[in-house]
């Protein structure tokens, strides 16, 4: 009798951990969180035709990437849950999604590497890379409804909200190049729309489906705010000091396209006369050559000490992300996977 009970015992756990397919124990750890994206990413299905409408997401999907915002739904989700099967379909609608605006970007700031490789629009052509990118944003949204029934409103109405802001924050990155008076506030306004609030919704949606409160949602949401500004002037900053095989993206394309990042805003602000009319030059000339151009404004950026005054203000967005991190109501282990990997991101040179 005692052995019977104990191998009913031994195969309801079992076919309970087959069933739930994803139930963590334990606490998931980052690159777990990016392996099983990942896996599931190579495992999506794309027709084979129209071979130019698929082959370019298919391509684009397999460049990798960071993983950044699937990783961070997958976690946020496991502060509160320890099943987080169920965030992982809207994790890979939020990484299908910040691929499509990859594409798109990439056009918009005529950029012909991504992720060590040729851009889509470069490989195929803008139209190629229009059309895939519209594809995958409905596909995004097709992930995204995956989400539990029970939160599935809040949840697409957090997504198409995002969607719509990283929208305005790309037409202001758009309009700012044709501007040489952007103010600081106004830039950050910008990367809070362009870049913070993906990652933000992204923790939003993983603690939505983990059942979180609202509090601890939008402690959450504020965490990756921050986080997603000092990210995006990391960006600005390897855009023009990082190293080409470790960014996979052409240094200086910023300079070339006069896009007011903090470190071109921070040079205004600083600059003496000769450097203002120095960058007001190189801003106006209509065909500089590439190279000197960038080197010249780098120049002025090294004269002016920007690269510290970049790292002061990222870390001032970092720190406001960790006291935010720490007001959320879970185990404290659990949080310090996301405090060391948002610490991690702060080193990245990719
Ligand atoms: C690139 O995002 C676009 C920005 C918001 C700066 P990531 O740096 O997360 O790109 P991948 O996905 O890792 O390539
Ligand atoms: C990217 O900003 C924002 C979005 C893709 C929505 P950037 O234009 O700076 O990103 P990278 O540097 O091309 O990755
Ligand atoms: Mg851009
Ligand atoms: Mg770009
Ligand atoms: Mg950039």
């Amino acid at each position: 009798m005692l052995f019977f009970l104990l191998f009913l015992m031994f195969f309801s756990f079992f076919s309970c951990t087959f069933a739930l397919s994803i139930c963590y124990f334990g606490m998931l750890q980052v690159n777990e969180a990016q392996d099983i994206i990942n896996k599931r990413i190579s495992n999506l299905h794309y027709p084979a035709s129209p071979e130019r409408l698929y082959e370019p997401i298919r391509y684009v999907l397999a460049l990798g990437g960071k993983r950044i915002r699937p990783a961070f739904a997958l976690l946020a989700c496991n502060l509160f849950s320890e099943e987080i099967e169920s965030a992982v379909e809207p994790a890979i609608g939020l990484e299908v999604f910040h691929n499509f605006t990859l594409l798109h970007d990439d056009i918009m700031d005529k950029a012909d590497m991504r992720r060590g490789h040729q851009t889509a629009h470069k490989k195929w052509c803008d139209n190629v890379a229009i059309l895939s990118g519209d594809a995958m944003q409905i596909d995004a949204y097709r992930h995204v409804a995956q989400a539990p029934q029970s939160k599935l409103k809040e949840i697409l109405d957090l997504f198409s909200q995002t969607a719509i802001e990283v929208c305005e924050g790309q037409q202001f990155d758009m309009d700012f190049e044709h501007r040489n008076n952007v103010s600081l506030p106004e830039y950050i306004e910008m990367i809070r729309l362009k870049t913070a609030v993906l990652l933000a919704c992204s923790l939003k949606m993983g603690a939505l489906v983990g059942n979180a409160n609202t509090t601890d949602a939008s402690l959450l949401y504020e965490f990756g705010i921050n986080l997603g500004l000092a990210f995006q002037l990391q960006d600005d900053f390897l855009d023009v000091y990082g190293d080409v095989e470790k960014f996979g993206k052409n240094i200086g394309g910023d300079i070339l396209c006069n896009k007011k990042t903090f470190l071109l805003i921070s040079a205004f602000n600083v600059a003496d006369d000769s450097s203002r009319k120095e960058l007001e030059k190189w801003l106006t000339i209509p065909d500089a050559n590439p190279q000197e151009k960038i080197k010249a404004v780098t120049d002025i950026y090294n004269r002016l000490n920007i690269k510290q005054i970049c790292q002061e203000e990222m870390d001032c967005y970092y720190q406001k992300a960790l006291h935010a991190l720490r007001s959320v109501s879970c185990p404290e282990q659990r949080k310090e996977v996301l405090q060391n990997y948002a610490s991690r991101l702060m080193q990245r040179e990719s």
